[in-house]
């Protein structure tokens, strides 16, 4: 059972654990609220206006590089020692999601790295898996989307393809505030399609230590 002031709805955790081991993969709307998502959007904003958002990388080590036409966000990792006081709501839940997930499906999540993205208009990140050659912490990853009244026809979907082929399936998520997508980050290729207006993300990754 739940305690009362767990924050989560025990539908939405039911939810995540049945689609997670049917298809690897979750969406579930309204995992934050409005109030909640405004505040870690507008906490997104304010660093990006104090230019504390930088030009993400590709890659890392000796083979790291900024590419804009792989990957056009700019973004800023959270610092789980000094988390701004909407960051704290973000990571509390996401710490108990974990620890969820590890007691019902055995994912053996140790811990958990963020970061707020943010993408100027007309900007992507090319299809690409979450994990690097050399590392394989990345168990989960998740976004949650933080843009009010997204209309599809404004673009940015993420793109999540179903299958290693080309021409696989796909399913796209629209970033509408409040969204939750979650992945097992070695199954899936997935891209960020260019969207008519900015798009404000955080991006986090369940890892397990070696
Ligand atoms: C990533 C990523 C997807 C998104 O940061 O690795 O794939 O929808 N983000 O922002
Ligand atoms: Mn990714």
């Amino acid at each position: 059972m739940l305690a009362a002031a767990d924050p989560f709805k025990t539908d939405s955790l039911k939810y995540i654990e049945t689609e997670l081991e049917r298809s690897g993969y979750a969406v579930v709307h309204d995992f934050f609220d409005a109030t909640d998502s405004a505040l870690l959007a507008a906490e997104c904003r304010a660093l990006h206006d104090a230019g504390e958002l930088r030009p993400a990388a590709v890659g890392r080590g000796d083979a790291r590089s900024e590419q804009a036409h792989i990957r056009g966000d700019h973004t800023r990792w959270f610092d789980p020692s000094a988390l701004a006081p909407a960051q704290s709501t973000y990571w509390t839940r996401m710490q108990a999601l974990r620890i969820h997930l590890n007691r019902t499906l055995l994912l053996g999540l140790d811990d958990l790295e963020a970061q707020y993205a943010l993408y100027p208009a007309g900007t992507r990140y090319a299809r690409h898996r979450d994990r690097f050659r050399d590392d394989d912490a990345r168990i989960l990853s998740s976004v949650l989307y933080l843009n009010a009244h997204w209309c599809d026809d404004e673009g940015g979907a993420l793109r999540l393809y179903l299958g290693v082929a080309e021409r696989n399936p796909h399913v796209d998520i629209y970033p509408e505030s409040g969204t939750l997508l979650l992945f097992l980050s070695v199954e899936f290729d997935h891209e960020v399609l260019p969207a008519s207006r900015e798009r404000l993300s955080i991006a986090g990754w369940f890892r397990r230590c070696a």
